[in-house]
């Protein structure tokens, strides 16, 4: 069979650290399945020619049949690369221009896992959801402005739009997931407070229900989600909401089943128009960038859903069971971000 193309941006930070050992295991379960083309995109790349995805790039990009990404972005409160720059101009760019409707971020805790939640964890009821993103829409769309900035009457809005087509479509993979799951699906919003774009979610929300019968559904406010997902994540099978409240309950997703370390994500074009991009949930990690000891495995777990969007899901199968293992036998000892990746490239050889 022929090659399948594969776009690799390592980012900035501990992105190429990651991608690396994501791509080791990625090669390791599928040889010579796949030709990678590097893109050296990022904060390098921006400093060095003021580029951040020149148009070209973004056409060749177009074409290929997946995408690997590891994370961009500069430190927080870095001085020489503006806030957002590469995140709206790359990240964001790509997910709105490949449109990449379904951000797809599985959540499941492992046997022998450390979890904050330790005394809500219950024998026999699992923990393992995932939340069905909008990635599209919603507060990331970049609506809004500012004037008389720097004054005492500086006015700043940021407008979140959300149209029947963008929720329809996100909502209907959200159901079909859980109906191939256990049957049960959430709607997470804010409707008491944003009563526009709520009424439209749950209008949706409903009307695509009556196609599922057979899944059961229940809404709750996002700022309650954050105690159930703390005090009763197990509740949860498929969870469904926009954009912004999708980044916010998926880092504390990842940080109640075993860290941000191990949480993977798929950027997924529901059309196949365009190629699905996958990538670690976290970011760049400044803070532990260049000292090798960046945890590989939510990249590492993000190839899985990729082969899975190929097709392959033997081969996804085979890196799920590998990491369950490792992430079982390594418990609460640190080991490297090649060690890890080595380790669980090991299992797959
Ligand atoms: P972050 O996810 O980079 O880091 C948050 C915390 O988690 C840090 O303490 C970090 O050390 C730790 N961490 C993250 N990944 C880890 C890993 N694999 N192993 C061990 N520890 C890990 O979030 P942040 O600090 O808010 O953002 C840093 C930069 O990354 C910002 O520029 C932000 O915009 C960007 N960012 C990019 C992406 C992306 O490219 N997809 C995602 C999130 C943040
Ligand atoms: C994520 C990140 C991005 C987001 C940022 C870096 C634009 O936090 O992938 O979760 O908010 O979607
Ligand atoms: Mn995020």
């Amino acid at each position: 069979t022929e090659r399948k193309n594969i776009a690799v941006i390592g980012g900035d930070g501990i992105g190429p650290e990651v991608t690396r050992e994501a791509l080791k295991v990625l090669e390791t379960v599928s040889p010579g399945a796949f030709n990678f083309h590097e893109y050296d995109l990022g904060a390098e790349r921006w400093q060095r020619t003021g580029e951040v995805l020149p148009e070209s790039v973004l056409e060749e990009i177009k074409g290929v049949d997946a995408i690997i990404l590891g994370a961009v972005g500069a430190a927080p409160g870095s001085k020489s690369i503006p806030s957002g720059l590469l995140e709206r101009g790359l990240l964001l760019k790509l997910r709105f221009e490949l449109d990449h409707a379904v951000n797809l971020r599985p959540s499941r805790l492992y046997p022998g896992v450390p979890t904050p939640l330790a005394q809500h964890v219950v024998e026999g009821r699992e923990i393992d959801f995932v939340v069905v993103r909008e990635g599209t829409e919603g507060l990331y769309c970049g609506n809004g402005g500012a004037v008389r900035t720097g004054t005492p009457q500086e006015l700043a809005t940021e407008v979140s739009v959300n149209t029947a087509f963008g929720v329809e479509r996100v909502v209907r993979d959200a159901y079909a997931r859980a109906q191939r799951r256990r049957g049960k699906l959430t709607l997470l919003h804010k409707h008491n407070v944003l009563v526009n774009a709520g009424k439209l979610w749950n209008r949706v929300f409903t009307e695509v229900g009556a196609e599922f019968p057979d899944v059961e559904t229940n809404y709750l406010h996002i700022d309650a989600a954050m105690i159930a997902m703390v005090v009763d994540p197990s509740q949860f099978d498929v969870i469904v909401t926009d954009n912004l409240f999708g980044d916010i309950v998926t880092d504390l997703a990842a940080a109640v089943t075993g860290g941000i370390g191990l949480a993977a994500s798929a950027n997924i074009n529901p059309s196949g128009d365009y190629p699905s991009m996958f990538e670690p949930v976290h970011g760049s990690a400044p803070d532990i960038a260049g000292q090798g000891i960046a945890d590989p495995t939510a990249a590492i777990s993000s190839m899985a859903l990729l082969l899975d969007h190929l097709g392959e899901r033997e081969l996804a199968a085979r890196i799920d069971e590998a990491v369950a293992t490792d992430i079982a036998e390594r418990g609460s000892s640190r080991t490297s971000t090649t060690e890890t990746g080595d380790r669980i490239a090991g299992r797959l050889a």
